[in-house]
């Protein structure tokens, strides 16, 4: 058994309709065993269960649970910071050539690496990703997780029309895809699959049809997509499917909004629809980074969440600008002063760690420190910097030192990262 002794930060449940949601623990203890958590809470509660294990102290320092990054794309990592485009253009200008790269397995296997160590420096330790086209980048980015016991949900992108040649597939060929990839990773280690049809402009109805059916024909696989995100974007895909209500009604039709779906940005949507997400257990991730860096919109999270939908938060790298979700966390908090409401940090937190594990069906594993959940924890250094010591002084409130965290923080902040119990990563 593992014991660790410093200060804990949890959220047990959403604190904007729980008020017990929120745990900490000055000089907490937590309890580690098999890759799981055994107790969490008062050091004086707890001293008794310790037995012979030997503690960890870790004076100063903040325990988290791991954060959920409900939205990325591997095989963008070198595009970040691209200059000049929306979406639509930056699609073609930046990302397709930079994805079709990605049909070189060595490229593919370099780049994954290189991806899975960003997430653990930036203490995340679940990711929803999507994949390029290609079949056997997803199969790099599933080793790289598998060789680090990271719990890691991916898909290669179905994209069979509105993309360069050489970068799409067709039905037949992503359907053989998506069965071998399943088939192979899907509950590996605590691997996971997502059908990752791109977006609508860029799926032909057949497509999507074959998506819905090979969805309904495994269940627990998950449904990532894209969807109302750009005023272009929506306007496209309202042209090419006439028949469709609206943009969701384009993936419902084809049996993709479900429990395990998860649709990124929603940046334009209707309160009716955040509804419709919410009956059907859907979720939303919300990626302040990107839709500020393509000038795509403010995300409605207020609209979402009295619609009951659930959401999460993710970076979008790399239309979003950074790996690091506490810095997301402060640029939602931006997003919400652009639109009049003020995120309350400990609701960020919760997007960040247990309401991202709602979105993804996962809220029974991970999200928190309840005994029981797979031990996916951070060690945070709140002295990281000069500046993070000065401002984030013990005398402040925690609510008011946990917001300037968010607003401050980057990946210096992330002393440790442990999966299932083991650390992988360390400053
Ligand atoms: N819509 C379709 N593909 C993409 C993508 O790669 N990034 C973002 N932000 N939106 C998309
Ligand atoms: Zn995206």
């Amino acid at each position: 058994m593992q014991a660790y002794r410093a200060s804990i930060l949890h959220l047990l449940d959403d604190p904007t309709r729980n008020a017990e949601a929120v745990a900490f623990h000055e000089d907490g203890l937590l309890l580690v065993e098999d890759g799981h958590v055994v107790a969490c809470g008062n050091w004086t509660e707890l001293l008794g269960l310790v037995g012979e294990a030997s503690v960890e102290e870790l004076p100063g320092r903040l325990i988290t649970s791991g954060f959920i990054d409900t939205h990325i794309h591997f095989p963008q990592v070198d595009i970040i910071a691209a200059h000049g485009a929306q979406l639509l253009d930056w699609l073609e200008q930046h990302t397709f050539p930079a994805e079709a790269a990605f049909a070189d397995p060595d490229h593919a296997a370099e780049a994954a690496e290189f991806f899975v160590e960003e997430l653990l420096r930036n203490g995340t330790t679940t990711a929803l990703v999507f994949g390029s086209v290609h079949k056997r980048s997803v199969e790099a980015l599933f080793r790289a997780a598998l060789a680090r016991d990271m719990r890691l949900i991916a898909g290669k992108s179905l994209m069979d029309r509105n993309a360069p040649e050489g970068l799409t597939d067709t039905v037949e060929t992503s359907r053989a895809d998506m069965q071998s990839l399943i088939a192979e990773w899907h509950g590996k280690g605590r691997l996971g699959y997502a059908v990752t049809p791109r977006f609508a402009i860029s799926c032909s109805d057949q497509q999507l049809a074959m998506a819905g059916e090979v969805l309904a024909q495994n269940p627990g696989v998950w449904m990532q997509t894209h969807l109302s995100e750009n005023q272009r974007e929506i306007d496209q895909t309202a042209a090419l499917f006439p028949e469709a209500s609206d943009y969701l009604d384009v993936y419902d039709r084809f049996g993709l909004v479900g429990p395990r779906s998860v649709f990124a940005h929603c940046v334009h949507l209707s309160g009716g629809a955040f509804e419709r997400l919410a009956a059907a257990g859907s979720a939303v991730a919300f990626c302040p980074t990107s839709n500020l860096f393509l000038g795509s919109g403010l995300f409605p999270l207020e609209i979402a969440c009295a619609h009951g939908a659930k959401v999460g938060i993710g970076t979008d790298v790399g239309a979003g600008t950074t790996f690091s979700i506490l810095h997301t966390l402060g640029e939602a908090y931006k997003v919400g002063q652009l639109r009049g409401t003020a995120l309350d940090p400990f609701h960020a937190l919760y997007l960040a760690t247990l309401g991202g594990a709602r979105a993804l069906d996962l809220g029974d594993r991970i999200g928190n420190l309840a005994p029981g959940k797979e031990a996916d924890f951070l060690v945070l250094d709140l002295a990281a910097t000069p500046l993070l010591a000065r401002r984030l002084g013990e005398d402040r409130s925690l609510e008011n030192r946990l917001f300037a965290l968010t607003v401050l923080a980057d990946d210096r902040v992330v002393e440790r990262t442990y999966l299932a119990g083991v650390e992988r990563h360390r400053r």
